[in-house]
């Protein structure tokens, strides 16, 4: 049995559909197994028997966890813990998400799986401590590191830039901060492919092809959005403004440059990962698009 553990978020929620669309049979859990509850986590687990735990539960407010970093590493690093220790205790291999904010970015040639941690964030700091729950946790597990991850389900940049161009004469989107944006069906998706090809366990960087900036990322969207019907009269003449993380501060400070290597991924799975451009194009042409998310 596969439980996923986080399922009512972005990526919870299209790792659920894909497993539906797959015919595979699993059992899910939100904010009802509380993660920082280890009594919880086993009471669920003993009702059933759990092969493969899929950990899409986090704290995600990465500017919100500079105020609040004892919540957030409860939930990142404790809650983690947690997880990893109940999936030790039943035997169930953990497929569990990190991400690109455990480097500094000060980098400027694609992260490798075996480059040093230097994290500048409280979101980074307890996602970095949350691998290392796992590795001292158990045994059998997956650290899949994302990045600028989106999807139909939950709030994100897509809709937040279509909402924002559609209703604004002029925005402007930092152009100084190089990732990887990333479709949360690609990495649903590299998920199933895991669990079925049963690949070597270890960290593996989980990001769709190619490389850009917000602001370059933003134009894509108008440009792709109009093609898709998305973009109104407004949004089709907004203007997008690059500008640099100076001029738009946040309370987190995130890396400048957080390009990930998908190698050993790609070779473990024996697969080529799609460019984000086109990902971007599936996620804008698909039924699943919500449009309340952009009004
Ligand atoms: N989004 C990105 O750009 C991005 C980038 C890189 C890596 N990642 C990683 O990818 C993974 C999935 O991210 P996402 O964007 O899908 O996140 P999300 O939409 O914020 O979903 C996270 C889920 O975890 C749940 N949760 C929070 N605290 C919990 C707790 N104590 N017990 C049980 N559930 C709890 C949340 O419930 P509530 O919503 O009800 O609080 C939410 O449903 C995370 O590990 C994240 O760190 C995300």
């Amino acid at each position: 049995m596969v439980w996923v553990i986080g399922s009512g978020g972005m990526l919870g929620t299209e790792v659920c559909r894909q497993l539906d669309n797959s015919g595979i049979q699993y059992v899910k859990s939100g904010l009802d197994v509380d993660i920082t509850d280890i009594g919880a986590l086993r009471a669920f687990a003993s009702r059933w028997s759990v092969d493969w735990i899929i950990n899409c539960a986090a704290y995600t407010a990465v500017d919100k966890a500079e105020s609040e970093a004892e919540l957030c590493k409860k939930v990142n690093e404790d809650g983690v813990a947690n997880i990893a220790l109940v999936a030790q205790e039943c035997g169930a291999a953990l497929i569990h998400i990190s991400t690109d904010y455990v480097f500094d970015g000060t980098g400027n040639i694609p992260y490798t799986e075996d480059m040093g941690l230097a994290p500048i964030g409280v979101y980074g700091k307890t996602k970095a401590a949350g691998e290392a729950a796992v590795i001292k946790n158990t045994k059998k597990f997956y650290i899949l590191r994302t990045a600028w991850l989106y999807g139909w389900a939950g709030k994100n940049f897509v809709y937040t830039m279509i909402r924002a161009m559609n209703s604004r004469e002029s925005l402007k989107v930092v152009n100084d901060q190089r990732g990887t944006p990333t479709f949360a069906g690609d990495l649903a998706s590299l998920i199933l492919k895991i669990m079925d090809k049963k690949i070597e366990y270890g960290i593996y960087h989980c990001t769709d092809l190619g490389e850009t900036t917000w602001w370059e990322f933003a134009c894509e969207i108008q440009k792709q959005g109009i093609l898709a019907g998305w973009i109104n009269e407004k949004g089709k003449n907004c203007t997008v403004n690059p500008c640099s993380t100076e001029e738009y501060p946040t309370p987190a400070k995130r890396p400048a440059y957080s390009v990930l290597s998908k190698e050993k991924i790609q070779n473990a799975l024996g697969l080529t990962l799609p460019q984000w451009q086109e990902s971007l194009k599936v996620f804008l042409n698909s039924e699943l698009f919500k449009k309340e998310m952009i009004l």
